[in-house]
């Protein structure tokens, strides 16, 4: 007879188990050749939502740590988009029913007029339903321990006579690899591993330096007070000062979205080229599209040399937001490896940005 172990958490031998599906084969001597499926003797669609059901509201709702993390169904109203409890416990028996292959996920979705800002909730994948919940490792691993603790009881050995109620171990082994299958969708890398309550995310780069205003503001003020005021790079720029800019090329305030988007994108926050940039000043091109790094400096003719001062500006303002690794940074700070980052997205930039027919320079357009 095989054991079922639960070590620590949730530890199961996964042994190669067929699919489960509507009608299970193992036992012909249940009339009419088919025995009742793992979803049949589970009882359906309700006898695993009373299952959900117990589970969260007896054991999930009532563990000091796991019950921190459903703050948005404690609070009232639900804030928008989220579900309530009741519609998490659909949404979740759906996905077991899935994993046996006896129902879709998402589905329809699942109305609780309780739910006064989402009554009609649309499940969501494990990525988007458990982002900025900052679950870690270990506290996964509780969750889904207490569910495989309940499990545990209805599990009877391969070969076994199935009857209501029971699954086999094959059966549970697939139930349980859907489950764990979900980790790394559903924990946050960097989270405390717990098993612990809910911990706020720590600001991500982006929204410390004040997401994307901050981030325009900075590219801003680094373009006018410094890039356009710099003797040599000034006369680059020489389309953005001809009245009118000649078609295709963008304004400085063009150029400032645009570059604010591929330095946003370098850490994820946003896309680059992202939609059209407005400038209605720019009456050739009022909607423009930010073009990538070589076409954007196609002819410039900018050396080596020129390309680095550029860049020095740009560290040089960044410096002083740094912090040491290992120090929290603070809002308008960054550390060290994220600077890192940042400046080797912007360096690889080089080999579109630069023409290696250019004088080197530092020099003036066009080249010295
Ligand atoms: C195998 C493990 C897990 C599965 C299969 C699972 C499944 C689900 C499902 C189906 C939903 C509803 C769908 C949706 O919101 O769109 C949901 C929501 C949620 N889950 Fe999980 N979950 C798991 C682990 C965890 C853990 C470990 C925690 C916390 C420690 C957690 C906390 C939550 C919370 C708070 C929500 C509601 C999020 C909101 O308010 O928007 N889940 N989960």
């Amino acid at each position: 007879m095989k054991s079922i172990k639960l070590l620590g958490p949730f530890v199961v031998a996964i042994v190669a188990a067929p699919a489960v599906v509507g009608c299970s084969s193992d036992d012909d001597s249940n009339s009419g050749g088919m025995s009742p499926s793992a979803y049949e003797r589970l009882g359906g669609h309700a006898g695993l939502l009373k299952f959900v059901k117990g589970e969260v509201e007896d054991k999930i709702l009532k563990d000091s740590d796991l019950k921190t993390y459903f703050f948005n169904q404690v609070a009232s109203p639900i804030p928008a988009g989220h579900p309530s409890a009741a519609q998490i416990e659909e949404c979740f028996t759906r996905l077991v029913a899935s994993a046996v292959k006896a129902e879709q996920y998402p589905g329809a979705p699942v109305r609780d007029a309780a739910n006064t800002n989402t009554p009609d909730f649309t499940c969501r994948d494990m990525k988007s339903s458990h982002v900025g919940l900052n679950i870690g490792d270990k506290t996964f691993d509780k969750f889904v321990g207490i569910l495989a603790a309940d499990l545990m009881p209805l599990v009877v050995p391969d070969g076994t006579k199935l009857t209501a109620g029971h699954i086999s171990q094959s059966e549970f082994n697939v139930l349980a690899s859907a489950l764990t299958g979900t980790k790394s969708a559903i924990t946050t890398q960097g989270a405390p591993p717990g098993p612990g309550p809910f911990t706020p995310p720590a600001p991500s780069a982006y929204e410390r330096l004040g997401k994307h205003e901050g981030l325009l503001a900075f590219v801003k003020g680094e373009v006018e007070n410094k890039i356009l005021k710099d003797t040599n790079l000034k006369t680059y720029f020489f389309n953005q000062v001809k009245s009118p800019i000649p078609a295709g090329h963008p304004s400085a305030a063009q150029i400032e979205e645009c570059f604010t988007r591929l330095v946003a994108s370098v850490v994820g926050a946003e896309t680059y080229p992202g939609a059209p940039v407005n400038d209605a000043a720019n009456t050739n091109t009022p909607n423009f599209t930010c073009r990538n790094m070589k076409a954007s400096h196609a002819g410039l003719k900018i050396g080596d040399k020129t390309f680095d001062a550029f860049l020095n500006i740009l560290a040089t303002d960044l410096m002083p937001l740094v912090v040491a690794d290992g120090k929290t940074p603070g809002a308008g700070q960054i550390t060290q490896s994220e600077f890192n980052a940042l400046a080797s997205a912007l360096t690889d930039t080089k080999s579109d940005i630069t023409d290696p027919s250019a004088p080197s320079g530092p020099a003036p357009f066009p080249g010295g």
